[in-house]
């Protein structure tokens, strides 16, 4: 048994004896959306939907102000056209300029976004609009410290809305609140996380092969590049499009990306490329190829169970949210 650098061939012959997938729930964009903290106008938003989760930018609550108390009623659909919901809020805007003063209500707050780190245009905005009387103030915090907007050419603001220029990963990155004050009061939107999404290059180094008796067992290292967020693997046989698929006998870690073959037959003898693929930029990247060889000196016996990929003794989630849990056993 020969061991390559990036690949590691079983000791014993080992069968699939357990794959267990446990799914559960929602998409990774819903965990997002429900595990941030859900502010006042965040709630406000989800009733107005009704059953729809999407939150449409376009609605917009109509304001009547009475001794001073303030009641937000929403439009019954957000379908409904968006220049009868300006005409409403054009003739609300002349009313409330007559009114009593209130204090801001968020219309828009930020959302989490990923910015994909070699887009040309090295700009992002992150949205906030609040209505008041007088009119709000507009200041955003990042990782809860207030940024002196003046003090850095990167930054502006339109209206409430905070547009940073030239941005990258090691300055921008982190949570951004917008915060909206008047003399009446205060208000602090919910969190919004800035990330940056990227996949690097696999390292160009060939990779050893990996020579096993039929009826072995066998992983193939994927060891991916830096990137993120998150990436789904996949292995390309002897040539692309063709895709390991996965069964009873072959599994792809979606943790490590590492391909584990048990008993292994002669149709698996070829040269396998692990291909990553960046789930919110699209980029995909192949690794240098891992040949797999059959020794000819005999074929294994048979070899009990033995579990090789775990899961953490440990994992926590967030209601609603997808755990995957994997397991995979090799054995003869
Ligand atoms: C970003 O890089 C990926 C490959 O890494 C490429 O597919 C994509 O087109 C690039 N995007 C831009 C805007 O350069
Ligand atoms: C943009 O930022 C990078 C560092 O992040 C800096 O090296 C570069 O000079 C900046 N470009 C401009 C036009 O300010
Ligand atoms: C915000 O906090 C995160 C996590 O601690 C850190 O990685 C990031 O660099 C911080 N961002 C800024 C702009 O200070």
């Amino acid at each position: 048994m020969q061991k390559g650098p990036s690949s590691l061939s079983m000791g014993s012959p080992w069968k699939p004896f357990l794959l267990l997938s446990i799914i559960s729930g929602l998409s990774d964009f819903a965990r997002a959306v429900a595990s941030r903290p859900m502010s006042y106008a965040a709630v406000l938003r989800l009733k107005a939907d009704g059953a729809s989760s999407v939150l449409s930018s376009r609605s917009r609550p109509r304001q009547h102000y009475s001794s001073g108390l303030e009641t937000t009623e929403w439009p019954a659909f957000s379908s409904q056209p968006l220049s009868a919901l300006r005409l409403i809020s054009s003739q609300e805007d002349h009313r409330s300029e007559e009114s009593e003063e209130f204090g801001p209500v968020f219309i828009q707050e930020p959302d989490d976004a990923i910015f994909p780190l070699n887009s040309t245009e090295k700009k992002v905005m992150l949205q906030c609009e609040a209505r008041s009387n007088p009119p709000p103030v507009y200041r955003w915090l990042i990782n809860g410290t207030e940024v002196d907007i003046e003090a850095d050419y990167r930054y502006s603001l339109i209206d409430g809305s905070l547009i940073i220029t030239n941005v990258s990963e090691v300055t921008d990155h982190g949570t951004y609140q917008c915060r909206a004050a008047n003399s009446v009061g205060v208000i602090l939107s919910r969190e919004a996380l800035l990330q940056f999404a990227y996949l690097g290059a696999f390292s160009g180094k060939s990779r050893g092969g990996v020579s096993v008796r039929e009826g072995q067992g066998v992983v193939l290292m994927c060891i991916p590049p830096p990137h993120s967020p998150e990436i789904i693997y996949s292995w390309v046989f002897n040539e692309f499009p063709s895709f390991v698929a996965e069964d009873s006998r072959r599994f792809i870690s979606q943790d490590t990306g590492n391909l584990y073959i048990s008993k292994v037959q002669p149709s698996d003898v070829g040269s396998y490329i692990c291909l990553v693929k960046n789930t919110v930029t699209n980029a995909r990247v192949l690794s240098p190829p891992t040949p797999l060889t059959l020794k000819t000196d005999g074929v294994m016996g048979e070899y009990e169970p033995k579990i090789e990929v775990h899961f953490p003794t440990s994992v926590l989630a967030a209601k609603g949210v997808t755990v995957r849990l994997e397991c995979f056993a090799l054995g003869k």
